[in-house]
């Protein structure tokens, strides 16, 4: 039997990795501006200054490309809560407290841009962007019950969900970018999604290590977050059908999901290779795999019902053009 270690043996233990990563992270980082990213000659005053209100046909985006730039952006705007989340569980001493400011001056960034970007093309709803945004960040991030339990006491837990949740999040602005049809919005996300790469490679390497140090304790940790994982969003006003409009036109989606998010970082951490897990260990992983196969199976059908749901709103379409 393996003595399990503590949340604070496991964070002291890591420190220097921290450290490392934290600079590997400050080295390989550009610093930008996000006012680079805003097309302010597009922007004009609302109705308060002498200008016209926000309407709908203001809008360049489709109902998906706002869906997806909503979701993203008050996701971006709870950074308070992740905030208050990355310095409960981690550390907010020496790298790790380093690590956490960075980190989170970083994400700030994000919503600063997306939201000028929103704001200056007109692109949404303002007032209604800003209604979502107090409703979300008053409730704050929303964990269930048994979620705030085991994180409450699980370093791991949160190492592992971050480094899934930033994969997510990368993927996720980059097809947004891929819908706005504006090449403005295409660059900026492209450059707010490749931020997201850094933060899950730094997570991706500190849960890798603690692979190393306690291999069966991270693997369930690993192993829990892959079989209950969701977004961050919960809470957010019409999380759900934001996040359903997402997946049937690939934002966001289960087979993204699985092969672009989950499978690369558990190849990554060599999960189904590794040799160093005791027979416990080898069972949990054994369930895993059954999880994953399951979930494959689950792509599959969602990806047949969007298909016959896609075919059938392409033939109604036609239908009513003739
Ligand atoms: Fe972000
Ligand atoms: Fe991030």
């Amino acid at each position: 039997m393996v003595r399990k270690m503590s949340d604070s043996a496991i964070i002291a233990e890591l420190e220097p990795i921290a450290e490392r990563n934290l600079n590997r992270h400050l080295s390989v980082t550009t610093d930008w501006n996000p006012h680079d990213y805003v097309p302010w000659d597009r922007g004009r005053n609302f109705a308060m200054l002498g200008g016209q209100e926000w309407a709908e046909e203001n809008s360049q985006l489709s109902a998906v490309a706002k869906a997806a730039m909503i979701t993203n952006l008050l996701t971006e705007d709870n950074l308070p809560s992740y905030h208050r989340q990355a310095g409960a569980y981690f550390s907010m001493d020496g790298a790790w407290g380093t690590w956490v400011g960075r980190w989170t001056a970083e994400e700030n960034r994000h919503g600063i841009v997306i939201r000028d970007y929103l704001l200056v093309a007109r692109g949404v709803d303002p007032v209604a962007l800003e209604q979502a945004r107090m409703e979300h960040v008053t409730n704050g991030f929303g964990p269930t019950e048994e979620e705030e339990e085991q994180h409450k006491t699980d370093f791991l837990l949160s190492i592992a969900y971050v480094t899934f949740q930033e994969l997510a999040t990368r993927v996720s602005h980059r097809n947004t970018g891929k819908v706005c049809n504006d090449p403005v919005a295409d660059r900026m996300l492209q450059r707010v999604a490749a931020d997201e790469n850094l933060h899950m490679m730094f997570y991706r390497n500190m849960c890798g290590a603690a692979l190393e140090l306690a291999p069966d304790q991270a693997l369930e940790a690993v192993a829990s977050v892959v079989e209950n994982f969701r977004m961050p969003g919960q809470g957010m006003p019409n999380f759900r059908r934001n996040g359903v409009l997402m997946a049937k036109h690939g934002i966001y989606d289960p087979r993204q999901h699985l092969d672009e998010v989950v499978k690369p970082v558990l190849r990554k951490w060599r999960i189904f290779e590794r040799d160093d897990f005791t027979s416990q260990g080898e069972q949990r992983r054994e369930q895993l795999a059954e999880f994953l196969e399951g979930l494959g199976r689950q792509v599959i059908k969602f990806e047949e019902q969007r298909d016959r749901l896609l075919a059938r709103e392409a033939k109604k379409a036609e239908a009513q053009a003739v």
